[in-house]
């Protein structure tokens, strides 16, 4: 291994990403939001007018044999239909090496759901970051511009938590890699403090392990 690896898991919208892009920053390691795989395989599974639920592997060495850049993978489609790739098992595994490539000769900050307890198991920090679902609609609605003043602010609210719930409960529930806290992972709770704050935290932890 050729540098440290930090593992930031945690469910839909807790500011992962936002938390493991300045970290890696802040180390001079490289970053990688895993999330990006299971988008690109289902937006090769969508472009190709198959169904998510369907055996999916197939794209998923297509798309490791390429790369990852693809237009449009943060729209409500794709990230319903990438949490139902990531469910399959072949997905899953065609995407191991990849991962772990990624960190072998840096080390790296990888955010997920299953960094900490499949891909990189022994990782040197693990970080799971989570909010309550209410906190993580509210910051996902306004990050996509939208306008908490607007009459109907609430009912988009609602229905953001309603997917979001619905997706973590996705994630969680697959029998393999779910959602879950690592036995050995430091548990960051992002309601009541700012990005800056939480990266504090997270430096502190893992300035204290490396
Ligand atoms: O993190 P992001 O919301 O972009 O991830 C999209 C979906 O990809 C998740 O809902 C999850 O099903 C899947 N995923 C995963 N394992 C990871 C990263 C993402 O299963 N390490």
């Amino acid at each position: 291994q050729g540098g440290p690896v930090i593992a930031v898991d945690g469910p839909a919208a807790a500011g992962k990403g936002t938390l493991a892009r300045k970290l890696a920053e802040a180390l001079d390691l490289p970053y990688l939001d895993t999330g990006l795989l299971y988008r690109a395989v289902a937006r090769l599974v969508l472009d190709a007018g198959a169904n998510p639920t369907d055996p999916a592997e197939s794209f998923a060495h297509a798309l490791v044999a390429e790369d990852t850049r693809r237009p449009d993978l943060r729209s409500p489609e794709v990230t319903q239909a990438a949490s139902q790739v990531a469910a399959q098992p072949a997905v899953r595994a065609a995407l191991v090496e990849t991962q772990r490539r990624f960190a072998a000769a840096r080390g790296g900050v990888l955010d997920g759901r299953d960094i900490g307890t499949a891909i990189f198991p022994n990782a040197d920090v693990k970080l799971f970051i989570t909010a309550s679902p209410a906190t993580r609609a509210l910051r996902r609605f306004l990050q996509t511009g939208g306008d908490s003043t607007a009459p109907d602010a609430q009912e988009k609210l609602r229905v953001m938590e309603e997917a979001l719930v619905a997706r973590d409960a996705a994630d969680a529930g697959r029998d393999t890699a779910p959602l879950c806290i690592a036995a050995d992972a430091h548990v960051i709770e992002t309601d009541t403090s700012d990005a800056q704050t939480v990266l504090a935290e997270a430096l502190r932890i893992t300035r204290e392990r490396l």
